[in-house]
């Protein structure tokens, strides 16, 4: 079913009582890289579960917050937590919070994700800025009746990460001597990882790297007119001729371990905005 208007306006009018104050930004964080919203000065956390609207988690105990507060002196929302395809949801149920935090006011948004490297020169902590991505494996939140209140029916996707803000990481990046990628993201509904016939495939055409995430967000996020900047980490290698097998345990521990370098990313970006 599509996803209404009426319902967004529900939403944001819920979440507008708990809140004074605005932000233009906003933050989703991927598996294992939660540990940013530590470094919120956090004026509110609403769980998803009271949001009219949102999504219901399907991991009990595990329903993740929406968080009002201050990264590095600028205000932010941030969700702390996402929902993904593979958990059952509808792709337009995966994107509703991002219309919901474009109702709310917010212009950019940034996105991080644990995904897996098919680039031979990518390892295994590295970090890829996402300058494009391929989202044909998934489905499309925006399938169904189009809200023209939000955006267009056919969407254009020539370009749909921010030259500018993949510009302003370069150089935050290169100024603290953070080794950065750029690549092509590739979408999957998971949450099987991949054969190796698959990552070949994936690389084969035009991936760097692959994960369960991000895409339907970008996709609704660009729907709705807003700058869109997303990030990789590369927790594991898909491509490897020898031992090849993937856990989610080695993702989620990959995913730290390179968290502290998003974290500064992020935070020196939301300053720079
Ligand atoms: N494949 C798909 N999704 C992922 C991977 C992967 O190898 N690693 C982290 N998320």
């Amino acid at each position: 079913m599509s996803v209404t208007y009426q319902q967004l306006v529900e939403t944001t009018a819920f979440i507008r009582t708990r809140i004074h104050t605005e932000a233009t930004i906003g933050i989703i964080l991927g598996s294992g890289l939660g540990n940013l919203a530590t470094e919120i000065k956090t004026e509110i956390a609403i769980p998803y579960s009271e949001i009219p609207h949102f999504p219901v988690s399907t991991v009990e105990g595990h329903g993740g917050n929406l968080i009002y507060g201050e990264l590095n002196g600028v205000k932010v929302w941030v969700m702390q937590g996402r929902f993904h395809y593979y958990e059952g949801y509808t792709a337009q149920q995966v994107a509703y919070p991002v219309r919901a935090l474009h109702m709310l006011g917010v212009k950019t948004v940034l996105l991080s994700n644990a995904a897996g490297g098919v680039n031979p020169n990518f390892q295994v902590g590295d970090l890829m800025i996402i300058k494009d991505h391929i989202s044909l494996f998934t489905s499309n939140p925006l399938l169904g009746k189009n809200e023209e209140k939000l955006g267009t029916r056919f969407p254009d996707m020539s370009e749909p990460y921010s030259k500018i803000l993949i510009k302003k990481v370069e150089a935050i990046a290169a100024a603290h001597q953070i080794k950065l990628h750029q690549g092509v993201y590739l979408g999957v509904t998971g949450p099987t990882f991949e054969t190796r016939a698959e990552y070949k495939l994936i690389r084969a055409v035009g991936g760097d790297a692959v994960g369960m995430s991000t895409v339907q967000e970008s996709i609704a996020a660009i729907h709705c007119g807003m700058d869109v900047f997303a990030i990789s980490v590369i927790t594991d290698l898909g491509i490897r001729e020898e031992e090849n097998t993937i856990t989610h345990e080695e993702v989620l521990q990959a995913a730290k371990d390179a968290e502290p370098k998003l974290t500064l990313l992020f935070k020196e970006l939301v300053k720079n905005l």
